[in-house]
């Protein structure tokens, strides 16, 4: 199995992925350009006695349609790498780039799913969906288009007309999922979506989540404390150290494209979990943490 320590290196070493415009007019966009790069990006929180090293300086590119799960020790700075990703945080040090572009705050085009799932109580579930657009003034009919379309696929639809406080968590998780899709954002970022939830409904919720990425293959950057869950559902995982934050493994994952053994179709979860090489490559990525 391919598999590169430490990260950055395909920035480093493949000229084809550097960072590249689309700057000549009509050429189509380059596709291998990637969507997301962090260059050298810390941060160093300031506490009452002084400071904390939340994250050492990281650099890595995140390419369209990848799924990365991000794993490491509780408190080494994962959700604070995922906040200065989506703009929360300015970087003590670097820079991030979408698309391009230097990050300089919080933009809807990087939708954002909490462990929580911060839902507007006063608001139906399909108001929920809707907020986003409607903020963007997109109008009555084509908001609703687009709330249903959304809530079609986390399968919601009959409950459209529900208050949020009427439904389990994992149906509220899945609102929430569907909220930010209403945003049509170009990159996922999911902070331990799944966390909250029962173990049986977190592996439902993993499915329906793998089913939407290979249905439209968003790009996703998923945050999660399970190995199982990581290995299970990214393309790619990156194994932090403990805080300060740095990646210490960069791993190519081959189950949520159907796995090796499996020709490309999808099985049913619990069997891919219990193929004795999905237990291999999850103790293997255990291993880096657990040392
Ligand atoms: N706003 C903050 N101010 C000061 N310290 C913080 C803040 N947020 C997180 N930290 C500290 O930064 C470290 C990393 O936190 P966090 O990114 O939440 O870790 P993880 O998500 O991996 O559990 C922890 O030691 C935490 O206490
Ligand atoms: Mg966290």
């Amino acid at each position: 199995m391919p598999r590169r320590l430490e990260t950055d290196l395909d920035a480093l070493s493949s000229p084809g992925r550097e960072p590249r415009g689309s700057d000549q007019p009509g050429l189509p966009e380059d596709r291998t350009r990637p969507l997301l790069e962090l260059h050298d990006v810390s941060l160093t929180y300031a506490v009452r006695k002084g400071s904390l090293r939340a994250v050492d300086p990281i650099t890595l590119n995140v390419h369209q349609g990848e799924f990365v799960c991000v794993v490491g020790p509780s408190g080494c700075g994962k959700t604070t790498l995922l906040r200065l990703i989506a703009g929360f945080l300015a970087p003590t040090t670097g820079t991030v780039i979408d698309s391009g572009e230097p990050v300089r705050g919080p933009d809807a085009r990087r939708g954002m799913v909490f462990q929580q799932s911060h839902l507007y109580p006063w608001l139906t579930v399909r108001g929920n969906v809707e907020f986003g657009p409607r903020s963007r003034r997109v109008p009555r009919k084509e908001r609703r288009a687009i709330a249903d379309r959304y809530l079609d696929l986390v399968k919601l639809t009959e409950f459209a007309d529900s208050r949020v406080w009427e439904l389990s968590g994992g149906m509220q998780q899945r609102v929430a999922l569907a909220r930010v899709l209403a945003n049509e954002p170009h990159i996922l970022l999911m902070d331990e979506p799944f966390g909250a939830l029962d173990a049986l409904t977190r592996e439902h919720m993993q499915d329906e989540l793998l089913a939407i990425w290979r249905n439209t293959r968003p790009t996703i950057v998923l945050v999660t404390h399970s190995v199982e869950e990581a290995a299970y559902l990214a393309t790619r995982i990156l194994v932090c150290s403990d805080r300060p934050a740095r990646i210490i493994a960069d791993l190519e994952a081959p189950f949520s494209r159907g796995g090796p053994s499996t020709n490309g179709t999808a099985q049913e979860p619990r069997a891919v979990k219990a193929l004795p090489e999905f237990v291999a490559f999850r103790e293997e990525v255990l291993r880096y943490i657990w040392r």
